[in-house]
């Protein structure tokens, strides 16, 4: 289920037939995967890297939380690529068919999943490498129409990811958000919190839509 413009819709568009729906998405498959890899290569971003703190993961067997991790599409791509991950989403229907991918894994054991939400994350402080979300990090305003709501909302999940993260670690993020007055409210919660960084778009002067937010612990 989705809006006329195909913008998802939450949580509709990931219960019941619509969680089936999307897990036999090869389109969605492919977007996904393609996503996450994107994200891979940005932890290591040398823009990212000037800003000190050089911190390469290449090679490295990390431990990354994937946030909103779905049906498991991306955190399939992260034990793939060699690194031991934490999944967190909030339905039970999409985590389900992620549960059922894990068991065809070759690394099974490297993939934990958690019903959980974003905004109070069952995870132990300092005990992250990094963190990756993918097409998830704008439905944590879910609900959310006063601005104070949002901000305090914002902030208060990005003050948790400092926490949880170690001190190398890294955010980056591949999101929707809805306009320009969205998307600052969740850049300014990172800067706020202790992170620096900057976003990514495939159009610089595009306002909404798919962008990547890149970020380090200052
Ligand atoms: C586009 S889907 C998942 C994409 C995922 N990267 C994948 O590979 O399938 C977005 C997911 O975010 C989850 N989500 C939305 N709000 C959440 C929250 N507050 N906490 C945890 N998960 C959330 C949804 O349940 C949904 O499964």
């Amino acid at each position: 289920m989705s809006n006329h413009d195909n913008t998802p819709i939450f949580p509709d568009s990931y219960i019941g037939d619509s969680s089936l729906e999307y897990d036999n998405s090869i389109w969605m498959e492919r977007n996904q995967k393609k996503a996450t890899l994107v994200c891979l290569q940005y932890l290591h971003d040398e823009k990212l890297n000037s800003l000190g703190n050089l911190d390469n993961i290449n090679g490295k067997k990390c431990l990354i939380a994937d946030l909103g991790c779905g049906t498991g599409f991306s955190s399939e791509i992260l034990v793939e690529n060699g690194h031991r991950v934490i999944g967190i989403d909030i339905l039970i229907d999409m985590l389900l068919k992620a549960k059922t991918k894990k068991k065809f894994l070759k690394k099974e054991k490297e993939l934990e999943l958690i019903l959980a939400d974003i905004n109070f994350l069952p995870i132990k402080q300092a005990s992250i490498d990094h963190v990756i979300s993918i097409s998830a990090y704008n439905f944590i305003i879910h609900g959310k129409n006063l601005i104070s709501d949002i901000l305090k909302t914002v902030n208060n999940t990005a003050r948790y990811l400092k926490k949880v993260l170690k001190p190398n670690g890294r955010i980056v993020i591949e999101f929707y958000p809805k306009d320009e007055k969205e998307l600052n409210a969740f850049i300014s919660s990172f800067k706020e919190n202790g992170f620096d960084g900057f976003t990514v778009k495939k159009d610089p002067n595009q306002k909404s839509g798919q962008t990547f937010l890149l970020l380090k612990q200052c």
